[in-house]
């Protein structure tokens, strides 16, 4: 027993910023944005949410998989950036969409976030718990965007992707997922829970504009990810016996052209197999996965009994590689 994905959806804001929009707020230009991330522009909330954008993108999952709210047992949304603490996306998707049988909850694994959320769901359903699982990935990481910064308000925009994994009768491929806690600090955005009413702890104005938004190491986090990732396909073909050149399609993580591009090198596979979308969303964190999977479901790439293998990593540091058969 294991699970298959029998829809996918997405949503991304119809507002958009270019890079000829951000060199307006920091010192930048679009030739050196697109040259070092390949990012054109990027979509950012105006009304949306990151609850009404997973509401619309499970929605349309759940079209496509031709299946109603109330059949799914359990809603996963992977989300760094949820509009309240509690309660969480996943029970405000539930209430939206009328999936009154589900169990929810949230994870937050930054853009590993949508590999670990599927690993999950496959893990439940692989031990019979659940069978119809929701799985979303919705990110308003323009919230957490530090806009003064050019080091790292280049590389992000929002949206969200979902995909319906159902039980099915299939192989089951054993995933890779890896942690290194210890390096976090590549990468960070500070907790809200600072205002302790008891601590009376003081802090000052300017540091807090700068914790409650992203920080990052990007010379860092560009070096873990070219090494990690490549490192984690070879670990999850080599688990489940599949040779590269069964795989049809690597879906990676929407961080930057060069990344991807750097790891079909190492991997010695052709960039063809290596589609993208960032040029046009940005780093979408754990959306960027699911929304790249419903484009290309939507415009026909992506055919039954095709190999995939998905790879995710970001902040955390965390990392991991999942295969999957299209089954659509
Ligand atoms: N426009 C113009 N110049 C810039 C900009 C900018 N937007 N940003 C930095 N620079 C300057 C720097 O100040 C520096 O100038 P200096 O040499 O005078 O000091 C120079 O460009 C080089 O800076 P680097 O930081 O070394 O630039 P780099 O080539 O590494 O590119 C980038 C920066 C694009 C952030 C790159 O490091 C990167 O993509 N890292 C990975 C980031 C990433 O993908 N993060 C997310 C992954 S995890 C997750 O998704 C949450």
């Amino acid at each position: 027993m294991t699970g298959k994905i029998c829809g996918t959806g997405s949503y991304t804001p119809s507002f958009t910023m270019d890079n000829h929009d951000i060199a307006k707020l920091v010192d930048t230009s679009d030739e050196w944005i697109q040259e070092r991330t390949g990012v054109i522009r990027r979509h950012i909330i105006q009304e949306e949410t990151t609850v009404s954008m997973a509401c619309e993108a499970g929605r349309r999952a759940l079209e496509n998989a031709k299946m109603s709210a109330d059949e799914i047992d359990l809603i996963l949304v992977s989300t760094i950036s949820s509009n309240v603490v509690i309660p969480c996306t996943a029970c405000e998707v539930q209430k939206e969409l009328g999936a009154v049988n589900a169990t929810c909850f949230d994870l937050s694994a930054a853009c590993t976030g949508f590999v670990i959320a599927y690993n999950t769901a496959l893990s439940y359903i692989t031990a019979g718990i659940y069978k119809n699982v929701l799985v979303i990935g919705s990110e308003s990481l323009s919230n957490l965007t530090n806009w003064k910064d050019r080091g790292t308000c280049i590389l992000f925009g929002d949206g969200a992707g979902a995909a319906v994994v159902k039980a099915c009768d299939q192989k089951t491929y054993i995933p890779v997922t890896h942690s290194d806690g210890a390096s976090g600090e590549a990468l960070k955005c500070s907790s809200r829970y600072d205002r302790n009413g008891l601590t009376k702890k003081v802090i000052p104005e300017e540091w807090m504009d700068n914790r409650y938004l992203m920080q990052m190491d990007g010379r860092a986090v560009f070096k873990f990810a070219v090494k990690s990732v490549p490192q984690a396909v070879e670990e999850v073909l080599d688990k489940n016996q599949i040779q590269k050149d069964e795989i049809v399609w690597y879906i990676l993580h929407q961080a930057n052209r060069r990344i991807v591009e750097s790891v079909a090198k190492r991997l010695g596979e052709s960039i063809e197999k290596f589609p993208m979308n960032l040029q046009e969303y940005g780093n979408t964190s754990s959306a960027s996965i699911p929304i790249l999977l419903d484009e290309m479901n939507r415009s026909g790439k992506l055919k039954k009994g095709q190999k995939i293998v998905l790879a995710g990593f970001g902040a955390g540091l965390t990392w991991g590689a999942s295969i999957l058969e299209w089954c659509l």
